[in-house]
């Protein structure tokens, strides 16, 4: 019986009915007359609630065991540094490597050390226009206007500031959205870092060279590659778990990719919750043969 269950999970946690009622989203008097087996109502529907309850709790018990704190990674410091020079230098670097490598955690990061800095994400469906609304949003300008417009405020918003423009996933920005941001750093003297998949740097090119303004202007890029170094796996499983006794099987499933690894990972560690079992090599090695890619 659900209600026993519940039970039993209130004397193991020291629960009182005042703060279960609380946690869902009944009555006193509901939970009260539910664990006695007397609750008149719609049975069925509290013992749903009780499982969703249950649900949640596990999911916090994965997140208590699973830190999913900023690690910094040699990738991530390489990254970084790149960041820290545009945003200096006023320059427009570049971040480039495969899905999965760590670009959108070294920008988030830095953004949170670096207030000046402002990270804009942008979609496939982005055009030039969202583009500018967005940028214009993030600095705290009015975002109305025809392009030419939002161009003016932003850049009169940006002039002098120090800030530095980040935009992640910048492979997926036309060769017209390109040639704003270029405009905008060119007018506003703003550092600027493009982050995205390796085929930013083709597109940073232009297909006719019609962007070699743009690509004259980079200074560095920073090449992540298609895999992360064994050291920076090691860090993250070893900051992740809290132990590096998995490091060799959780390494040898990763393939050199930090968002594999960490989808292992939390697989590994919510179904030693849920079924009570130890993490081990054979538990990293079964989950790593239902991962997709
Ligand atoms: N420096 C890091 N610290 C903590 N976790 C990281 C770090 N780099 C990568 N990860 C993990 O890898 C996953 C993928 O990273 P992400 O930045 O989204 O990759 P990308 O943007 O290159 O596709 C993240 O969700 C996170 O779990
Ligand atoms: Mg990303």
């Amino acid at each position: 019986m659900k209600s026993q269950q519940l039970k039993s999970f209130m004397e193991e946690n020291r629960i009182q009915q005042k703060q279960m009622a609380q946690m869902l989203g009944v009555s006193v008097a509901t939970v009260s007359l539910y664990l006695r087996g007397e609750y008149n109502g719609d049975v069925s529907e509290i013992d749903r609630k009780v499982d969703e309850m249950f649900e949640r709790q596990k999911a916090k018990v994965v997140e208590a065991k699973y830190n999913a704190g900023f690690v910094p990674t040699l990738a991530a410091k390489r990254g970084m540094e790149v960041m820290r020079f545009a945003h200096v230098e006023g320059e427009i670097n570049v971040i480039f490597g495969a899905a999965g490598l760590g670009k959108t955690q070294m920008l988030k990061q830095y953004a949170k050390q670096n207030s000046s800095a402002v990270l804009i994400e942008v979609d496939p469906s982005c055009t030039p226009k969202v583009l500018l609304r967005k940028i214009a949003e993030a600095v705290g300008a009015t975002a109305r206007g025809v392009n030419n417009e939002l161009l003016d405020i932003i850049v009169s918003k940006l002039k002098g500031s120090e800030r530095l423009l980040m935009i992640d996933e910048a492979e997926l920005l036309s060769t017209r959205s390109l040639e704003f941001i270029r405009r905008i750093h060119d007018l506003a003297g703003v550092g600027v870092v493009l982050a995205g998949m390796p085929r930013l740097l083709v597109n940073l090119k232009g297909k006719n060279n019609e962007l070699a303004q743009l690509y004259s202007r980079v200074g560095f890029a920073c090449d992540l590659g298609n895999a992360l170094p064994d050291d920076d796996l090691a860090m993250l499983a070893k900051s992740a778990l809290g132990t590096d006794e998995f490091n060799a099987p959780l390494l040898k499933a990763c393939k050199g990719n930090a968002r594999r690894l960490s989808k292992l990972m939390r697989g590994v560690v919510r179904s030693s919750e849920i079924n009570g079992v130890p993490i081990s090599a054979e538990l990293v090695e079964r989950y790593a043969g239902m991962l997709i890619s």
